[in-house]
């Protein structure tokens, strides 16, 4: 499954959970540190009253772009699955919402990554939340057995991400729905720019125009697709045949047909 690509991100993402500090590099669209360096990438991420008790472990490897939680409607009892996890931020939000009856299960490629997520976790002496090595466009998860997929800043990194979203299908049970945030554009990067694996990793030049975006969504089969916000990014200095870049948030539902 590794190409190049996932050689660069998890490069990138392994040497970011090897530093005790967290701070992201001025160009990147993933923003850091839940609430103080993400202010840089426009609005704060996450609400103050949401990450109250989360570890600064936690909040401190805070990689995203948004908040895919709240736009997710958690139900007590629910199985979410968090693509591209980090250091589990989103999947300890949800396990709160969800509660003991529910169970959360975040997957990431970088084995870094998942010893911070699984060192949180015996931190925080949470039971509900499992963390998968694996690559999202192959998810480690059974067919049908998912109610609500997340992703915060990730999918944008994939080089397959029509993979993704058929993975994403596969697993969701039918009604499942979609919450993700994710960086997009108005608009494509030059072939040249896309070639730039570094700024690909920097969650920049693997973003995709969004109505490519949610075009992929829809082939996947996925129905009652909504851009529920899309905020431009200022850290992200444009260059010549960039395109406009978002941060956007992103819902859609698996038909309820079995
Ligand atoms: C920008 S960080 C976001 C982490 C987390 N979602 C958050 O909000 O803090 C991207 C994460 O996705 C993981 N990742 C990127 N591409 C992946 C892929 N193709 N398969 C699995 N994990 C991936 C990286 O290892 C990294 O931990």
């Amino acid at each position: 499954m590794s190409n190049k690509i996932h050689d660069a991100v998890q490069e990138r993402y392994g040497a970011i959970a090897r530093q005790l500090n967290v701070i992201q590099p001025a160009e990147s669209a993933c923003c850091g540190s839940a609430n103080e360096i993400a202010a840089d990438c426009g609005p704060k991420l996450y609400d103050d009253a949401l990450l109250e008790g989360l570890p600064v472990d936690v909040t401190g490897l805070s990689l995203g772009c948004g908040d895919p939680v709240s736009i997710a409607s958690l139900r007590e009892g629910e199985t979410v699955l968090d693509l591209g996890s980090g250091g589990g931020i989103d999947c300890f939000l949800a396990a709160k919402q969800v509660g003991e009856s529910g169970y959360v299960i975040g997957v990431d490629m970088t084995p870094d990554m998942l010893a911070k997520a699984n060192a949180n976790k015996v931190k925080m002496g949470v039971e509900n939340v499992e963390f998968r090595k694996g690559y999202i466009e192959d998810l480690p998860v059974r067919d049908n057995t998912i109610d609500v997929v997340m992703s915060n800043c990730v999918i944008n990194l994939s080089p397959d991400k029509t993979a993704v979203f058929s993975e994403v299908f596969r697993v969701l049970k039918p009604g499942g729905r979609v919450s993700i945030s994710d960086i997009v554009t108005e608009g494509n990067f030059t072939d040249a720019l896309r070639a730039d694996l570094s700024q690909w990793a920097e969650c920049v030049t693997g973003a995709i125009d969004v109505e490519a975006y949610t075009g992929l969504m829809r082939k996947a089969g996925f129905v009652t697709i909504e851009v529920v916000d899309k905020v431009e990014t200022g850290v992200v200095n444009r260059k010549p045949g960039m395109p406009r870049i978002f941060s956007a948030r992103i819902t859609g539902y698996k038909p309820n047909i079995s």
